[in-house]
């Protein structure tokens, strides 16, 4: 079978880095087109995929019969643009997480998918690939430690870049545990409040953080997240499950553990590019191997809206301070 040929679109940080792992970990599959429109970052990208051609926009890659897949890494205000063109063309596509930033548009994607009749986006949502969450949603649903009571997670950065606002702790940041949290306890999230916890000075002047966000499912257990962007030591994602006979943590780091002079020391990831590694890897695998079959599996455009949805509603209570109720439409029978 011929190898899947990608268009990247959006070649910042995710995007190169989802081109370098396409073009040489990844089998089944090369990058033949990017649309980009910095040139700088445009030029960084095609050092890694030389034989890609660059376009000016998606519809023009589409047009040019060089492309059988696209992975969309703009940041998210640019996704519905992007994918509705690509729907139209009925082309596979992994879009970068959140799908869209709210959920008109959110509800406008799947209502245009549905009516292409084919299941044809697999949202980045990556944390579902990796090892300690499958391993932890198994141990959950075989209950050998009784009933699921609570979630504990945090999720900690050293530090954000100067764009990133108070708004992107719940819209980009605590996203990856509202998919996961549902992904894990198998139940929608139904409410969402956000607590402010004492200020980090040492966060940017535009950040009111850290947050302590909980979320509480319909089968009701409460996720808690402390959402930490300062942190400055390096970036460290861990969750602890309580059960009725038990606790369980995933996401301690596994690095080398050093001993010197009375001490001993474990090193820590400093981004989430190696803490997930494998997971972007098995994610990105999993998709090439399902597009080229045509049946795309992984979380969907109706999992990536149910999540914005969670957000808007985390969105809500970061300004009003409140408990604010998460509602979703009516789920299209094309999505059971
Ligand atoms: N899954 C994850 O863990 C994870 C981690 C980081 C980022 N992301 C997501 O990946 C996406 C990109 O994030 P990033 O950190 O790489 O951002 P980035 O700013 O580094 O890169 C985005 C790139 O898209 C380009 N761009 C903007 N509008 C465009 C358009 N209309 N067409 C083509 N390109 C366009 C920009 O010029 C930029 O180079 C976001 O949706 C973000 O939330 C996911």
């Amino acid at each position: 079978m011929a190898d899947l040929r990608v268009c990247v679109i959006g070649t910042g940080a995710m995007g190169t880095d989802h081109i370098v792992r396409i073009n040489t970990r990844m089998s089944g599959a090369g990058v033949t087109a990017i649309v980009e429109p910095d040139a700088n970052r445009a030029a960084a990208a095609l050092v890694h995929a030389p034989e890609a051609k660059q376009f000016p926009n998606i519809s023009d890659a589409i047009a040019s019969g060089l492309i059988d897949a696209a992975l969309v890494a703009t940041p998210g205000a640019f996704h519905e643009e992007v994918l509705l063109p690509i729907i139209a063309a009925g082309i596979p596509v992994l879009c970068e997480k959140p799908m869209t930033p709210d959920v008109a548009s959110a509800l406008r994607v799947v209502a245009a998918e549905a009516a292409g009749g084919k299941k044809i986006i697999q949202v980045g949502f990556m944390r579902r690939f990796d090892e300690g969450y499958i391993e932890l949603q198994k141990q959950i649903l075989g209950a050998q430690l009784g009933e699921l009571l609570a979630l504990h997670c945090a999720h900690r950065n050293p530090s954000v870049p100067e764009w990133y606002g108070n708004d992107m702790l719940i819209a980009d940041s605590v996203s990856h545990e509202i998919d996961i949290v549902r992904f894990l306890t198998g139940s929608p999230i139904v409410s969402a409040e956000v607590k402010q916890l004492k200020r980090n000075k040492l966060a940017p002047e535009r950040l009111n953080e850290p947050i302590l966000v909980l979320l509480e499912t319909e089968s009701g257990v409460i996720a808690t997240v402390e959402m930490n962007v300062s942190v400055q030591f390096g970036y460290q994602v861990i969750t602890e499950a309580v059960f009725q006979k038990g606790v369980s943590e995933i996401g301690r780091s596994n690095g080398m553990t050093t001993w010197e002079a009375g001490r001993s020391s474990t090193a820590e990831h400093v981004s989430y590019l190696t803490r997930f590694a494998r997971a972007y890897d098995d994610e990105i695998q999993s998709w090439i191997n399902a597009a080229r079959i045509g049946q795309l599996g992984g979380p969907n455009a109706w999992d990536g809206y149910m999540s914005v949805a969670v957000v808007e509603a985390g969105l809500k209570s970061l300004h009003s301070g409140a408990k604010e109720l998460a509602t979703y439409a009516t789920k299209p029978a094309f999505y059971n």
